[in-house]
């Protein structure tokens, strides 16, 4: 039977790791304080917003809530930011994603200065990212490497594949593989003869956004496969990009939905927030 990457216990594990982090800095006088900002009554970001609040309760970093009208202007938002950038007792800014189409997304992630960017969004940090420099890693993919590391899988010289080239998730995901010495391969939608592909993957990540498209024929027998996908079914169930009943047979470690990489991008949230620190210094 595979081994099924217990996410949420991972997650509590760290979460329960990093309080005792906050709790020893606040003993130096250290606070950590984040502040989200969520444009619009988006019912999935509400969600997600008040998901994070409550993580920084739990872990001990301040919060800091601007709930903005949906008719916010750029300028008004950028101007927040600008203003959140220069305060000292901030430390990390993240504005929720999707904003409402008027405002330009890119130049409201580029206003947030690079040392606050605890998402790991702004180009800077990417770039950083890329050449192997000091910075905030994305906070899924971060998280994926924490599940590999705390699941005892090793990456070093293993053929890892990614299926998905997102700036959020794929592109990072690649970069931070090839970081820790695996040999990476990205596919997406364009890609032919996928199968071929994936079935070389000792490590397979998935996040292409379509529901249990990855089934056996695309999986390598004893492969570890790491499911980003987050769907309903016609159910009303969750289910991911990864058909986990007919993949986990032949894989010999699987993340289910949910359960499996989700609780991790909250979580490696909270670590960027506690990193923000050293990085600012
Ligand atoms: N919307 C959905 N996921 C995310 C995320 O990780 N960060 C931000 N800022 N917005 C999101």
């Amino acid at each position: 039977m595979a081994l099924r990457i217990d996410g949420k216990k991972i997650s509590m594990e760290m979460k329960d790791e990093l309080k005792e982090k906050v709790a020893a800095m606040k003993e130096d006088g250290v606070e950590i304080t984040l502040a989200v900002i969520q444009v619009g009554k988006d019912p999935a970001s509400t969600v997600y917003v008040g998901n994070k609040k409550k993580a920084c309760e739990y872990i001990g970093i301040r919060s800091l809530a601007y709930e903005l009208p949906e008719e916010t202007t750029e300028s008004e938002l950028l101007e927040l930011v600008e203003s959140l950038n220069d305060r000292d007792d901030v430390n990390g800014i993240l504005v929720q994603l999707p904003l409402p189409e008027h405002i330009n997304e890119n130049k409201i992630l580029n206003t947030i200065s690079a040392k606050k960017d605890v998402d790991g969004f702004h180009p800077q940090s990417v770039g950083a990212l890329s050449i192997g420099q000091k910075g905030f890693v994305s906070c899924t993919p971060a998280g994926i490497i924490e599940l590999l590391k705390r699941s005892n899988i090793e990456i070093e010289g293993k053929e890892c594949v990614v299926v998905g080239r997102s700036n959020i998730v794929g592109k990072p995901m690649a970069l931070l593989l090839l970081r820790e010495n695996g040999t990476v391969t990205v596919c997406h939608s364009r890609t032919k003869d996928l199968k071929e592909i994936t079935k070389r993957a000792d490590i397979l990540v998935v996040a292409l956004g379509k529901p249990k498209f990855i089934t056996k024929e695309y999986v390598k027998e004893g492969a570890v496969v790491i499911d980003v996908g987050i769907h309903r079914n016609e159910n009303n169930k969750l289910c991911g990009d990864v058909d986990y009943d007919d993949v986990e047979p032949v894989c010999s470690a699987i993340t289910p939905v949910p359960g499996g990489v989700g609780p991790m991008t909250i979580t490696m949230l909270m670590n960027n927030c506690v990193e923000s620190v050293e990085i600012q210094k």
